[in-house]
């Protein structure tokens, strides 16, 4: 079963031919985030100038390096929202114009859900779980009880995880996107004296949620009293954002008494987090599983991936249907069925 999936929901256009869910024959990705980098964030309408440009060129370069003439697709992924309505919008043309002049069904995926499905690229998903989930416009824990089956256990009441370390990295002087820049500098040193607060949300019908703007705003005030010591502030934001990640994400795999914890989204790339979550969680016989770094960020081998489990479900997308953003993932997601 060959899909192709096709990504587009931000400023990444992403395709990816994948087999039977598992295997990448080819994954393209092309980023505008240079473009945005004077901005400081991205530009919605340069992200879907940049799409028109790519998407065409993306699908025929997967094609041709993974050999795969166009008529042996079995399928067309695509990431149907959340996201930049559009960007979202060039994908989803893009993808319903192919399934039309191929006959071949077509699936919509969700962002967030596709995310979680770059582990699968990796190794068959071990259910029960629960799934963290970190990027640049969400943070959010589910339990992830079986394919197509989310539940929502928290998420961030304000600002995402790579929101903030996108933000903060602007405060910092460190350009965009943040993530990486941080993690890049706060390598450099390996301890500091600088404290930023760790959130710590006390809502008893919402122990898993997470919240980051406070976080965003005592940075400021220590890049204003020690502008000098960018590294350590690097290096006390990603503590701040690793921890409070982990916590609460630990704490979730044990209430939900749980042994498989999943992580991803973009800020997944992150190494501290990785080593950080799996050291804590193995002390309580939780194993970590982490998408190969490749997939951890936006890219089409992943929606291919969900796409293929969707269709498993038969759960498709009509030529009528457009994007959908917002796009809550969750129990009921069921991503529009035939
Ligand atoms: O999942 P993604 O590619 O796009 C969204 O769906 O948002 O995530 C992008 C986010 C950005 O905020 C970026 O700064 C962050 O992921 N990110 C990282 C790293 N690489 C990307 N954050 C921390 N460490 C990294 N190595
Ligand atoms: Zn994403």
């Amino acid at each position: 079963m060959l899909v192709l999936g096709i990504e587009s929901s931000c400023d990444d256009t992403g395709v990816g031919i994948v087999a039977d869910g598992r295997e990448v024959l080819a994954a393209r990705v092309q980023s505008s985030a240079m473009l945005h980098e004077e901005f400081g964030g991205i530009v919605p309408e340069l992200a879907s100038r940049e799409h028109v440009m790519a998407i065409l060129p993306a699908i025929q370069n997967v094609l041709t390096e993974s050999g795969i003439g166009v008529g042996q697709i079995d399928a067309i992924a695509v990431t149907r929202g959340p996201g930049l309505l559009g960007s979202l919008l060039v994908g989803v043309t893009a993808a319903k114009t192919l399934s039309l002049a191929l006959s071949r069904p077509l699936i919509g995926v969700n962002h967030l859900e596709a995310h979680l499905y770059a582990n699968a690229l990796a190794a068959s998903i071990e259910f029960p779980a629960v799934a963290l989930l970190v990027s640049g416009g969400h943070s959010a824990i589910y339990r992830w009880s079986d394919h197509g089956r989310l539940q929502l256990l928290g998420e961030t009441v304000d600002d995402a995880a790579g929101e903030v370390l996108d933000k903060g990295a602007r405060t910092l002087g460190l350009g965009y996107p943040g993530g990486p820049a941080v993690e890049r500098l706060a390598r450099t040193v390996s301890m500091t004296d600088l404290k930023l607060p760790i959130p710590r949300l006390r809502h008893p019908e919402r122990r898993f949620d997470l919240s980051f703007s406070g976080l965003k705003t005592a940075l400021v005030d220590l890049h204003q009293r020690h502008p000098e010591r960018l590294a350590e502030l690097a290096y006390a934001l990603e503590t701040a954002v690793v921890e409070s990640l982990v916590r609460q994400a630990v704490a979730a795999a044990l209430s939900e008494n749980v042994r498989h914890l999943y992580l991803a989204g973009g800020v997944s790339a992150n190494q501290r987090l990785r080593a950080v979550l799996e050291e804590r969680a193995e002390g309580h016989q939780i194993e970590v599983h982490c998408p190969l770094r490749q997939y951890s960020t936006d890219n089409g081998a992943m929606v291919a991936c969900a796409g293929y489990y969707h269709w498993r479900l038969g759960h498709f997308m009509g030529l009528d249907q457009g994007p959908r953003t917002p796009f809550p993932l969750g129990e009921d997601l069921a991503l529009t069925k035939s």
